[in-house]
């Protein structure tokens, strides 16, 4: 049969708008799994693609896919591999599978502000850790801050001992998971889309994550308060395929690594305060949030910070010494 001209008009207009890319644009798509907007990564991904569209019109075509619509964080990885998507920021705690210096980031209090962990990233070191995957097939092109976590259970958190017996739901880390049983907890590793039904169910007690995480996924609607631990940072690896960087037109890269260095930096620097506005949005949103007495702190500290030894070797003394240089 035919295809009426106003068909094709239409079903060409709606390719057009959900992709936004025109013929002979190079499409970069860039998966992630958190809210579109009103979050560090959300905002910085949103930020990059609209510098990569404008400047780079007519080269280059950035789509965003936020919420896991197209990835979650366990596929993602291969998904790069097999050039179905060119960007991801998983947070550094999934990429054991790949390198285990990595796990320098989820050992507990070992920055004690994002200022911190920026330094370390900005350093020798930390640029050294960019690359560590390229024999996997990854490249880092930097490091994405998106906080300090904060913990949450269905009950009230004020010392590590009330959170004996609960299980908690935790990314794909064995720090976390060690971190965990060093409270007398019970550690679930679970894709982050399905950490709401997971409380919400009580298939797990609580969680721990950042105030952005926390607000835009409206995990308080479902805990009975956030205790202000800081415990771990969360950052993620802005991270793409090696062969597809290598594969760029020297210009082409040059200007399109500029971007991305740029929205970084911005990006990072905004980091402090998106984290306290949805801080607040929780509490004017209800929810409940308990700070912590230095006693209390104490307490926190003491329990977990053991776990370190198991991981040092793992990491590197080096890479550790490193880091805790980094703090004031
Ligand atoms: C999580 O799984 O909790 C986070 O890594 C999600 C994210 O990307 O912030």
């Amino acid at each position: 049969g035919t295809i009426s001209a106003a068909a094709l008009i239409a079903s060409a207009s709606s390719a057009s708008a959900q992709a936004g890319c025109d013929d002979g644009e190079m499409v970069i798509k860039f998966a992630h799994v958190v809210a579109a907007t009103g979050h560090p990564k959300g905002d910085a991904a949103t930020l990059l693609a609209e510098r990569v569209n404008q400047e780079m019109d007519g080269k280059a075509c950035m789509e965003v896919f936020p919420n896991s619509t197209l990835f979650d964080d366990d596929k993602v990885l291969e998904a790069l591999l097999l050039g179905d998507v060119q960007l991801a920021a998983p947070s550094l705690s999934k990429f054991e599978a790949y390198t285990l210096k990595y796990r320098l980031y989820d050992l507990p209090f070992l920055f004690s502000s994002l200022e911190s962990v920026e330094s370390f990233n900005d350093g020798e070191t930390g640029k050294g850790l960019l690359t560590v995957m390229e024999d996997k097939g990854y490249t880092g092109l930097g490091y994405w801050l998106s906080g300090l976590k904060q913990f949450s259970a269905n009950k009230p958190l004020l010392v590590p001992s009330d959170a004996s017996g609960l299980k908690f739901r935790i990314q794909t880390s064995d720090v976390a998971e060690a971190m965990i049983e060093a409270m007398g907890g019970s550690a679930q590793k679970l894709a982050f889309k399905e950490v709401y039904g997971a409380l919400q169910t009580g298939v797990v007690d609580g969680q721990e994550n950042t105030w952005s995480n926390i607000y835009t996924q409206k995990f308080f609607e479902v805990q009975d308060g956030i205790t202000e631990t800081n415990h771990q940072v969360l950052a993620y690896l802005l991270v793409t395929s090696t062969e597809w960087l290598n594969g760029l037109e020297p210009e082409f890269r040059d200007q399109f690594m500029k971007i991305v260095d740029e929205v970084t930096a911005t990006a990072n620097a905004n980091v402090a305060d998106t984290e306290a506005k949805n801080r607040q949005n929780i509490i004017d949103a209800g929810g409940e949030v308990r700070e912590l007495s230095a006693e209390q702190r104490d307490e926190w500290v003491s329990t977990m910070k053991p776990v370190w030894d198991k991981f040092t070797d793992d990491i590197g003394q080096d890479v550790v010494d490193a880091a805790v240089a980094t703090n004031p």
